[in-house]
């Protein structure tokens, strides 16, 4: 594993020269390293960086500020497990001054360089065992990282959770389900959306497990976690809700959405896919033309789910 540390240049370790090599892929940048592998071959760029933190605003919203679900006082020691730009990172060493963030992710390039002292960020792919101590921390993080989990890697990533936490810590995993629904069920076979879903589904099918959104109960169960809860919530991709709430959530989520099904699904898709890059401007263009149609009601189910180490 290799360290990117603090804002403290002094205390910050070279990294592997790998991790940081980029590739350009019909104008988007991206880690060679993650699309050698299929990790996660989702562009680095500022454009991402800027979409996950807007993304992090949505949740901001949706979960009403709050960071850390179960019930935890102070904690010590948190794992965020895929920082991406780091902004949940951030903002729980700045909510927890005295606790240390470790953040791991198999891409260094979207954090910001600047973070607080109480953070580190360590480069290293989740789909590998753990290098971390058993029981060296009171919550694990991990939020939207499935696109980049092998298929095969669930249970023992779970396992993992488990044991780094100490007796008494809590797992935290929110995923989105890939799957577009629409409230008042207009949304078709035909629609872009839907075929959006259903070419994202099925390219990954043989290597990623994107429902396991829907199964991450059983998952923490078997892992040995306790007092687990799965709770789905729907996230609107624009503002047709009549609840003020949620009109403003999904009025927030728009724009994130047009650019995720975009970021998302450009290597998929044309790469891996037999999709031409035409066609799959096209079939953006449509998705994001009914992602601004309020009469779809259209939202992807978002799985939040906490279990706690007995
Ligand atoms: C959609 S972003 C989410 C970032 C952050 N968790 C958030 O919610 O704002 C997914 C992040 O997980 C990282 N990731 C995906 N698969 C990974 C893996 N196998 N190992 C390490 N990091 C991974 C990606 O590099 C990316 O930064």
């Amino acid at each position: 594993m290799s360290t990117s540390g603090s804002s403290s240049l002094s205390e910050t370790c070279s990294l592997d020269s790998a991790y940081w090599r980029t590739v350009h892929i019909h104008g988007r940048e991206f880690q060679d390293y993650s699309v050698e592998r299929v990790i996660y071959p989702v562009p680095i760029d500022e454009d991402e960086a800027d979409r996950l933190n807007r993304q992090h605003a949505v949740f901001r919203r949706l979960f009403d500020n709050r960071l850390i679900f179960p019930p935890i006082e102070d904690p010590k020691r948190i794992l965020d497990c895929g920082y991406g730009s780091a902004a949940w990172a951030i903002e729980a060493a700045e909510k927890y001054p005295e606790a240390e963030v470790i953040g791991v992710d198999i891409s260094p390039h979207l954090k910001p360089v600047e973070t607080p002292g109480n953070l580190w960020c360590q480069v290293d792919d989740l789909n590998e065992p753990f290098n971390f101590k058993p029981g060296e921390f009171d919550f694990v993080h991990s939020r939207l990282v499935a696109p980049g989990i092998n298929r095969s890697r669930w249970p023992s990533y779970l396992r993992d959770c488990f044991s780094v936490l100490k007796s008494g810590g809590w797992l935290q995993m929110v995923e989105i389900y890939f799957n577009v629904q629409s409230d008042n069920g207009t949304l078709t076979e035909n629609h872009g959306l839907r075929r959006w879903s259903k070419t994202y589904l099925e390219i990954f099918e043989n290597d990623k497990d994107l429902r396991v959104p829907t199964r991450m109960q059983s998952l923490m169960e078997t892992a040995g976690f306790t007092q687990v809860q799965n709770r789905m919530i729907p996230l609107p991709l624009n503002g047709w809700s009549r609840n003020e709430r949620d009109r403003a959530i999904g009025n927030l989520n728009s724009d994130n959405a047009k650019h995720m099904i975009n970021s998302m699904a450009l290597w998929p898709f044309t790469e891996r896919g037999e999709i031409s890059l035409e066609s799959f401007y096209v079939m953006i263009a449509r998705a994001r033309t009914e992602i601004d149609d309020l009469n779809l009601r259209p939202y992807f189910p978002l799985y939040v789910a906490i279990g706690k180490k007995p």
